[in-house]
């Protein structure tokens, strides 16, 4: 949506002029999948796609929100934050605002308009974007003055304490502290990170939504949380650990016969991915595409096989993408079970890919998959209108 057509929703809605714009970014993974709650180290970067909030403030003591394409308005008393949990749309804002509350920094009453246009259920963090953007919102309106990295935490703690989804810190991390053109290496247990430049050269990322219907991704992904925490505690009966991503391959090895079934399994991946991260950044800094491409198709290979997490539809995905002759990998990201894949693809090759890829897709799935132009992004920005 264009920026004057948004002022103008905004007006029709809240019959006044928007001061603000706050906006924050969704996300892309380039490997690091499922290790985040494991301690382990992820490589995501902010996306073009973003959660756009047009905002005013009014000063008195309720919050009303407003979203592109869905009717009626939402209203948040900010006396009452702790009520809106069963909300199925503005229960992360409201997350936002309770905890943000709970800081002892007052919610001043505002007027909202979300214009997001992070696909929802899409694995590319359209959640994170709006936590983020709201929470700065909110943070700026209350005249103080915030820490994107705190921004990113309070953001993740509304998204598990309050929406009750049990995630990492990735997918905020990046919205919140994106840089453009470079993807952040984060230590999910230290909250260490570096920015490492995203140069492809004659490649670029293709990123592919394989619309597959959202359900009961949130149920499944606590499911894996809770495998790779058994995991963790058999292995502390033998090794001093404290994250399951400290444990090296060759000591997995050896104490693999600890674990068994689905436990063995999640584990395996962690570890493994965990691995693969650093030898991908490597290859990255060394201009080595074709080995970030391998390492690419691993991880999707062990999310399909060992942590079970794709499914029929991201697997022909990402199966069709690695049959083209320009593309040097694909791999599903974020939590899976649906959402997007990303593939490294030559840019000439860019506009064959789509249409072969699409056509191949659609032939064997009965539904269309979406391509999206995609560019990395900072993840949060502010301007006045
Ligand atoms: C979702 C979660 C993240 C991360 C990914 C998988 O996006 O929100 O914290 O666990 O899945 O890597």
């Amino acid at each position: 949506m264009e920026k004057k057509e948004a002022i103008k929703s905004f007006e029709e809605l809240f019959g006044a002029t928007p001061t603000d714009l706050f906006t924050a970014a969704g996300r892309i993974n380039v490997i690091g999948e499922h290790v985040d709650y494991c301690g382990g180290k992820v490589f995501p970067a902010a996306l073009n796609l973003r959660c756009n909030v047009y905002a005013r403030k009014r000063g008195d003591s309720t919050v009303r929100m407003a979203f592109r394409g869905i009717d009626g308005i939402v209203e948040l008393d900010t006396s009452k934050l702790d009520s809106y949990r069963g909300l199925k749309i503005g229960n992360y804002q409201a997350g936002v605002a309770y905890f943000i509350q709970q800081e002892g920094v007052e919610i001043v009453g505002c007027d909202l308009f979300y214009d997001c246009t992070v696909p929802f259920g899409s694995g590319l963090s359209s959640s994170a974007a709006i936590e983020v953007a709201t929470a700065v919102a909110f943070y700026e309106y209350a005249g103080v003055t915030y820490d994107k990295v705190k921004v990113a935490l309070l953001a993740q703690r509304a998204e598990n304490q309050y929406a009750g989804v049990n995630c990492g810190i990735m997918d905020q991390f990046a919205s919140a502290m994106g840089k453009k053109d470079h993807a952040v290496l984060l230590n999910c247990s230290t909250l260490d990170y570096e920015y490492v430049p995203l140069q492809l050269g004659e490649y670029c990322l293709v990123v592919a939504n394989c619309n597959k219907p959202h359900n009961l991704v949130e149920s499944k992904y606590n499911v894996r949380r809770q495998e790779v925490e058994t995991a963790l505690k058999l292995i502390q009966q033998k090794l001093p650990v404290e994250h399951l991503a400290e444990v090296t391959p060759k000591q997995f090895a050896e104490i693999k016969y600890l674990l068994s079934g689905v436990v063995a399994k999640r584990a395996e991946h962690v570890v493994m991915e965990c691995d693969r991260v650093n030898k991908a950044v490597e290859a990255l800094k060394a201009g080595d595409l074709g080995e970030l491409g391998r390492l690419l198709n691993e991880s999707h290979e062990s999310l399909r096989d060992l942590y079970e997490v794709t499914g029929k539809e991201l697997d022909t995905l990402s199966g069709l993408a690695r049959k083209e002759a320009g593309c040097l990998g694909s791999r599903m990201i974020g939590a899976g079970f649906g959402g997007c894949t990303i593939s490294i693809v030559r840019k000439t090759a860019v506009e064959g890919f789509i249409r072969r890829v699409g056509k191949a897709y659609q032939d064997s799935i009965g539904y269309k998959a979406s391509f999206y132009e995609t560019s990395i992004e900072d993840g949060i920005t502010v301007e006045k209108l």
